[in-house]
C-alpha cells in the first residue's frame, strides 16, 4: 500500500470515530450549541450532561473548574458542599475515561475559614477520586498581582492523573525541551543530551493569558480566566495521540477545544454559560478560517 493510501485510510477511519462519537454525544444529549468538524461544544450543567453518556470514550480530559471564590461564574458553596461537588463531577470524568486514559485538572487556591487563607485546593481534593495520581505540575507565571503582607502569588497546580497506573499515554519526544544548556556535550563520544531537548522538568514556566491596553495577550478572548494556549497544547501532545477524544467539561472560552484541533484530536466540551458558548465559538471559527487562509497559502506556494 502507498503512503498516499495508508494516509487516506488513516483519514477515513479516524472520521468514521469522530462520526461515532460525536453521533454517541448526539443520540444522548442532543443538537450541540455549537459544532465544527472535529469539536462539539454542548451548553449545559456538565455534570448532568456527563451522566447521561455511555462509559469508557473519552481518552483525555483537560479542565479548570470554579475555584469557588467568587469569579463572575460561580455560585459560591460551603467549602463542603464544594468538595463534594468536585467529587461528584470528578467520579463522572473517571466514568467517561478509556482504561488507558488521562486527566489533568488544573486548580488554584481557597480560603478555609480559620484555617489559611489561600489553600492549595489539591490538597483538599487530590485523593477524593478513583484515579491514581502520577505527578503535581507547578504552572509558574511571571506577572500577577503584587502583595505587601504575603508573597506575590505566582503558581497554580496541575494534577495529571490515570486511569491505569501501568498503561497510560506520555509521549516525551513531542514535548522536549529544547533549551539545553550544552546540548553539544558529549559523553564516549555520544552526545549526553537527546537531540530534541530535554524532559521539561515539573515546574513549567508560561506567561499567564493577560488583559489591559497595551499588555493584552494575542489570545485573549472576553472570557475572565483563559488557559494559555501553550500549557495545554503541552499536555494534549503528552497524554494524547492523534484522532483521540479529548472531553473538558468546563470549557469556558474553547482553549481545549482549538488545542485540541491545531493537534488533530477531537473535542468534546460543556459549558454552562451561554454566552462563553459564544466566544468559543467564534474563537474555533475564527482559528478554522486562519487554518484554510494558511493551507490555501501553503497551497499558492508549491503551485498545487
Ligand atoms: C475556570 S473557567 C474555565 C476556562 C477555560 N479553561 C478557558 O480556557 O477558557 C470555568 C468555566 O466553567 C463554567 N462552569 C461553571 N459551572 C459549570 C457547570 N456546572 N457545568 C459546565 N460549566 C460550568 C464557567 O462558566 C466557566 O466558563
Amino acid at each position: 500500500m502507498s503512503r498516499l493510501t495508508i494516509s487516506a485510510s488513516m483519514h477515513t477511519i479516524s472520521s468514521m470515530l469522530t462520526k461515532t462519537i460525536f453521533s454517541l454525544c448526539r443520540s444522548a444529549l442532543g443538537s450541540p450549541s455549537y459544532e465544527a468538524d472535529g469539536v462539539a461544544i454542548f451548553q449545559g450543567d456538565c455534570l448532568e450532561l456527563m451522566r447521561r453518556l455511555p462509559a469508557e470514550v473519552v481518552d483525555l480530559t483537560v479542565t479548570s473548574p470554579p475555584y469557588n471564590i467568587g469569579k463572575e461564574y460561580e455560585n459560591v458553596l460551603s467549602l463542603s458542599q464544594y468538595l463534594d461537588w468536585c467529587e461528584d463531577w470528578i467520579l463522572e470524568i473517571h466514568r467517561l475515561t478509556k482504561s488507558d486514559g488521562a486527566f489533568w485538572l488544573n486548580l488554584g487556591y481557597l480560603e478555609v475559614l480559620g484555617k489559611g487563607r489561600a489553600v492549595p485546593i489539591p490538597y483538599l481534593l487530590w485523593d477524593r477520586t478513583p484515579f491514581y495520581l502520577i505527578q503535581e505540575i507547578v504552572w509558574n507565571y511571571g506577572a500577577g498581582v503584587a502583595c505587601r503582607s504575603v508573597f506575590s502569588p505566582r503558581n497554580e497546580k496541575f494534577l495529571w492523573y490515570v486511569k491505569s497506573a501501568t498503561s497510560y499515554c506520555f509521549n516525551l519526544d513531542d514535548i522536549r525541551d529544547p533549551d539545553v544548556k550544552y546540548p553539544n556535550q558529549k559523553k564516549n563520544g555520544k552526545l549526553k543530551c537527546n537531540p530534541l531537548g530535554k524532559n521539561p522538568a515539573d515546574v513549567w514556566q508560561f506567561p499567564k493569558v493577560t488583559s489591559g491596553k497595551d499588555r493584552s495577550s494575542d489570545e485573549r478572548t472576553p472570557h475572565p480566566a483563559q488557559f494559555p494556549i501553550a500549557v495545554i497544547d503541552r499536555i494534549v501532545k503528552c497524554s494524547s495521540n492523534k484522532g483521540d477524544v479529548i472531553l473538558d467539561p468546563f470549557i469556558g472560552s474553547g482553549t481545549t477545544a482549538e488545542v485540541g484541533l491545531r493537534n488533530g484530536r477531537k473535542v468534546i466540551g460543556f459549558e454552562v454559560n451561554p454566552s462563553y458558548v459564544e466566544i468559543a465559538g467564534r474563537r474555533i471559527d475564527s482559528y478554522l478560517e486562519r487554518k484554510k487562509y494558511a493551507e490555501a497559502q501553503a497551497e499558492l506556494a508549491l503551485g498545487i
